[in-house]
């Protein structure tokens, strides 16, 4: 599958080169694209991979990943131009600066003003709730993390279920693009005890299941 990732910080660089690996044509869509640190990211990750801007990224690629920092998100998405069809990939979460807390303004998740700022596209909320070492390696002994999504196309959330399975994660479908919110604040509870607590990052969520 042809899959733009969009900002090359942790969550961009560890999904990019994991999707690379497993067999997908992977783009960077990155701000400076021709700049050292994003050639040397390119070169390091190998895999076929390549750089451009997130605008051209997007244009070559069916899915979508945008994993950029909060602030930069409207701007960012605002930037991609028509989505069409594209799956797009909410990875982000609406922190406020001081990490206090989410920016759920006038009462819409992050995840549902991404979907606002977006020119088609559809939209599907995943890999926010866990942290980048969790999404570079999901196996914990014989289970693995799970990985909550949600979005309004049925379709678009198989595409990432699969994409998430091929990662490693089992994942969970949470309903329209209005779950965004509860997934937000899963997100913030991992970092709470990740961070806030100190359990640290070598920690997440797992989905337990009753034999019935
Ligand atoms: N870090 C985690 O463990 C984690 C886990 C789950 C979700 N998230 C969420 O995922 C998103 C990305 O997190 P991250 O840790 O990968 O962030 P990061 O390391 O700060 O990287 C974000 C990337 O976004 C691009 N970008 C676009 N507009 C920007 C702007 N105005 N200012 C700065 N960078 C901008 C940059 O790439 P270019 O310079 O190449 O454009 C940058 O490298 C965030 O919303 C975060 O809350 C993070």
């Amino acid at each position: 599958m042809r899959i733009g990732v969009v900002g090359t910080g942790s969550v961009g660089r560890v999904l990019g080169s994991r999707l690379a690996e497993i067999g997908h044509q992977v783009v960077f869509g990155s701000r400076t694209p021709s700049a050292g640190r994003v050639e040397g990211i390119v070169t390091a990750t190998g895999h076929g991979v390549s750089a451009g801007l997130p605008r051209e990224a997007a244009a070559e690629s069916e899915v979508v990943i945008l994993a950029t920092p909060w602030h930069g998100t409207e701007t960012a998405v605002r930037g991609l131009g028509e989505l069409g069809s594209r799956v797009l990939v909410d990875c982000t979460n609406p922190l406020l600066t001081d990490l206090s807390g989410l920016d759920h303004t006038g009462g819409r998740s992050g995840g549902e003003q991404v979907a606002e700022w977006a020119a088609g596209g559809r939209i599907v909320k995943a890999f926010n709730t866990t942290g980048a070492a969790n999404l570079a390696d999901p196996a914990y002994g014989e289970q693995r993390l799970v990985m909550p999504l949600c979005g309004d196309d049925s379709d678009a959330n198989a595409i990432v279920a699969d994409l998430a399975r091929e990662l490693g994660f089992e994942p969970v479908a949470c309903g329209g693009i209005g779950a965004a919110s509860l997934l937000e604040n899963l997100a913030m509870l991992w970092i709470t005890l990740a961070h806030g607590q100190g359990l640290g990052p070598q920690v997440g969520f797992a989905l337990l299941r009753r034999e019935r």
